[in-house]
């Protein structure tokens, strides 16, 4: 059986991608399949906690118990993210979150056009971190937990983003195998931490990666 450990505490978790349109058919997105964020949120709820969802769109069913808000958006997400922020005791961001957006989004399909060999140009702006404006929000009681899906420099990457985005806690996976990170049921993760510690969690499924790492969540909160 499972302890209730999380019991009275809210979680709130994002998963999955988002998605950035360019005009009404088209958009720009990335491969993640939310299979690690719903493995938290249900691990989550199992142990007796609240659990909001917050979520790109996925092949997945929300998990039972959990909350779940539909986003596709970096803009959506961020705005439910925000909104739902001060009842959360752990935040943890697992999305895939599009740093860039397509300028303007046309509001008609962009058609092809003939006799023309020249390339299509889409500009591109920055979407707002959703994790900074967390970690800038975020009160001393409250643990935020970061995801960093890096393909090189796994421990550097993980101890600068901790810091520059004031987290207690990032959970870097090198992606690019296929026993790991995205689409995959299995993952492999270090836990990077504030004060400079590191758990390794070995691969395996990412439903028992969820519960290991919130095991490391619930002893650092102490
Ligand atoms: O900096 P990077 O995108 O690798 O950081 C990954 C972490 O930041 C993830 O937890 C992701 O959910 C979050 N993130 C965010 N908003 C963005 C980009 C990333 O919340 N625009």
């Amino acid at each position: 059986l499972t302890r209730k450990d999380l019991k009275g505490k809210k979680i709130l978790v994002s998963a999955g991608p988002t998605v950035e349109p360019i005009d009404p058919v088209r958009f720009v997105s990335n491969h993640s399949s939310g299979k690690m964020g719903y493995a938290i949120a249900r691990a989550a709820e199992k142990r007796g906690g609240t659990v909001t969802l917050v979520s790109g769109p996925v092949n997945l069913d929300a998990p039972v118990g959990v909350e779940r808000i539909d986003v596709e958006t970096c803009e959506q997400m961020a705005s439910q993210m925000l909104s739902n922020l001060d009842q959360a005791d752990i935040i943890i961001k697992v999305a895939a979150v599009a740093d860039y957006k397509p300028i303007d989004p046309k509001t008609s399909k962009i058609k092809k056009k003939d006799n023309n060999n020249k390339d299509l140009c889409i500009s591109m702006a920055e979407n707002p971190d959703i994790l900074k404006l967390i970690g800038e929000k975020k009160t001393k009681d409250q643990f935020v937990v970061g995801f960093a899906a890096e393909t090189d420099d796994l421990e550097k990457n993980a101890l600068l983003k901790i810091k520059k985005k004031n987290l207690d806690m990032i959970a870097a996976n090198l992606v690019g195998s296929s026993d790991s990170g995205f689409k995959a049921d299995t993952n492999k993760v270090k836990l990077f931490f504030r004060d400079g510690s590191l758990f390794d969690i070995p691969l395996m499924e990412k439903e028992k990666v969820a519960d290991i790492l919130i095991d490391q969540v619930i002893k650092k909160m102490g």
